[in-house]
């Protein structure tokens, strides 16, 4: 790591990280899997039984039959018959990884420049960073500041945590001077790095005082900026560098490559919100985790968990912050084809102070108690919500636009079937083949991760509040028993209904009971008046008639084509 490596370099082993040989070959080989090895057909000489051996400990291939082996990059080459530059920039693109390119422009050599010049500036600044931390005067505060967290001397160091010192001790130039004095940093770059600002009179002073730094590594294992936590109260909290060539808060998680090798093994990530949190579990033996850099989880940072997990499991506090932001990510998770679940903390807690003060076996029992990712989602949506029907409507509107966005068919109508069975309702409903059904407008209005409401168009005339006695019996007969429907048009019902609203819900139910499955909830989704919603609502959850045998839905029925026969008499 550090300031040696070129950006190709630098680039390459970031590939090499990141590529999963196994991955890689199960791609264009099938592969099972035999004890510590993965076996196949040789790709590169005919055979019938498998001598092809994948090792994913070594991250290396054999074929006991004719010899050929070698790593991932060498397998790219044989089998796609390229050299290895070509290689190199396959498996690049296919693990998002910048690769400098050979014939560059000016501007883009110019960027080159750039990215390396930073690397070499934050580099320069983590030493400078951790030699004040372990110094006797500078550090003291930062070294007890760490010390009333738990963090122990020697994770300090293997973290690579510096702290950045009082100004009134060491000077506001403190970190910029020593920049300036090394000579390969001109003023320009340290304030384009955000570690330096400018006072009024063009002085340089340096961007974090008195502050415990933790340096943010990339996947090749060089610093690309700082979160820098304040010594006790203050705002803010934290600082972090700013976005730069080398550094975007989207794409990094905290912990990600000291912690690959652990997550790798496990193929389990642990997503914590807090840096303190990940070192507290990596302190005591915890350390497949990571953290985002207060931001919920993107789709890159998902993306580059899957790289080296197939399962990611968060793990909240008790309080609902969390749950908007695991939301959204439900769809990065169901398009990358990781398992995502949710552990949640005792009220009180955060992973920090469980841990510290449960130990590990307590957080690893917690652990396995983790629920799948779109059940704890569903749960809280029930908790939040309630399953009548306004509840229900509301709950699907906020499901369907996550289930929508999620890359995998199969893995959508899964849950989309999972869901809808929970909710007792139509899967179609999460389908893009039902309209999504209106919900009744939002008691608060603060969901933002709802669907767009389309507004509604309401029919020209007559209300549901309107019914009369027998159509009103109608409506409620129908909600119960819907497969009376047919029958009852048959008989000959739809000619004799005066309300248009009523016969508008009768043409639903019609359609939908050709289409398949039919459950009376969907009428929420039809185009109503918001009157006639709120009364179809009001119907639906009302316990209305003692209808629930058989004989009593056919006597109703009786009566209500007895009714239709007087009509048409009386027309
Ligand atoms: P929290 O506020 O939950 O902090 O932010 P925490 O990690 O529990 O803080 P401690 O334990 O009091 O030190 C979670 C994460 O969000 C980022 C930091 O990465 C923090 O670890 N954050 C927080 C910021 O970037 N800026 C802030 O002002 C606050
Ligand atoms: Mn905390």
């Amino acid at each position: 790591m550090g300031t040696g490596l070129t950006a190709q370099e630098a680039a390459k082993n970031a590939v090499r990280e990141a590529a999963d040989i196994v991955e890689i070959i199960g791609e264009r080989v099938a592969l099972k899997r035999a004890g510590a090895r993965y076996l196949g057909l040789c790709p590169f000489h005919s055979e019938k039984t498998p001598s092809f051996a994948v090792n994913p400990q070594d991250q290396f291939f054999y074929c006991f039959g004719c010899g050929a082996k070698g790593d991932v990059f060498s397998f790219v080459m044989q089998y796609e018959r390229v050299d290895f530059p070509e290689a190199l920039k396959r498996l690049a693109e296919r693990y998002q990884i910048v690769l400098p390119e050979r014939d560059l422009s000016e501007a883009e050599k110019a960027r080159l420049k750039e990215r390396e010049v930073l690397y070499a500036v934050y580099e320069a600044a983590t030493r400078c960073y951790e030699s004040a931390l372990w110094d006797e005067i500078l550090g003291r505060p930062g070294r007890d500041y760490l010390l009333g967290r738990a963090v122990p001397d020697a994770a300090a160091r293997q973290y690579r945590l510096g702290f950045a010192p009082d100004p009134d001790l060491a000077g506001w130039d403190w970190l910029s001077s020593q920049l300036v004095a090394e000579g390969r940093f001109g003023k320009d770059l340290l304030l384009r790095s955000g570690l330096s600002k400018e006072n009024r009179s063009g002085k340089l002073y340096d961007s974090f005082r008195k502050r415990v730094l933790f340096p943010l590594l990339d996947m090749s294992g060089q610093v690309t900026a700082f979160g820098g936590r304040i010594l006790g109260e203050g705002q803010p909290k934290y600082m972090n560098s700013p976005e730069s060539l080398i550094f975007s808060k989207s794409r990094q998680l905290f912990g990600l490559y000291p912690h690959r090798e652990a997550i790798k093994k496990s193929r389990c990530a642990l997503v914590v919100e807090g840096n303190f949190d990940l070192l507290s579990l990596a302190v005591h033996g915890v350390d497949s985790v990571v953290a985002p850099l207060g931001t919920a989880l993107t789709r890159d940072h998902v993306h580059a968990l899957s790289h080296y997990c197939d399962q990611v499991c968060l793990l909240f506090d008790a309080d609902t912050a969390g749950l908007k932001a695991a939301m959204r990510s439900i769809p990065f998770f169901l398009e990358e084809g990781l398992e995502a679940r949710v552990a949640q903390l005792p009220e009180g807690h955060d992973p920090d102070s469980f841990v510290r003060e449960q130990g590990k076996s307590a957080m690893e029992a917690l652990l396995a108690k983790a629920q799948p990712l779109a059940e704890f989602a569903l749960n809280r949506l029930i908790a939040e919500h309630g399953l009548t029907l306004g509840g229900k409507a509301r709950i699907v509107q906020a499901l369907k636009p996550l289930l929508q966005a999620a890359g995998k068919r199969e893995q959508r109508d899964l849950m989309a079937a999972h869901f809808a069975a929970r909710l007792g309702l139509s899967a179609d409903y999460f389908s893009g083949r039902r309209p999504a059904p209106e919900a009744p407008p939002p008691l608060g209005a603060d969901e933002d991760w709802g669907a767009e409401q389309a507004a509604p168009r309401p029919p020209d005339t007559g209300s549901l509040r309107q019914l009369s006695r027998q159509e009103r019996q109608v409506l409620d007969f129908l909600l119960f028993w819907p497969e009376y429907c047919q029958p009852l048009v048959k008989a000959g019902l739809g000619e004799v209904l005066k309300n248009p609203t009523l016969a508008h819900l009768l043409d639903l139910m019609l359609e939908a009971g050709e289409t398949g499955t039919f459950s009376p909830e969907q009428l929420l989704s039809a185009p109503l008046a918001p009157e006639d919603r709120a009364c179809l609502v009001e119907r639906l959850t009302e316990p209305l008639l003692d209808l629930d045998t058989e004989a009593v839905a056919r006597a109703i029925y009786e009566e209500i084509v007895h009714w239709v026969r007087q009509q048409q008499k009386m027309q």
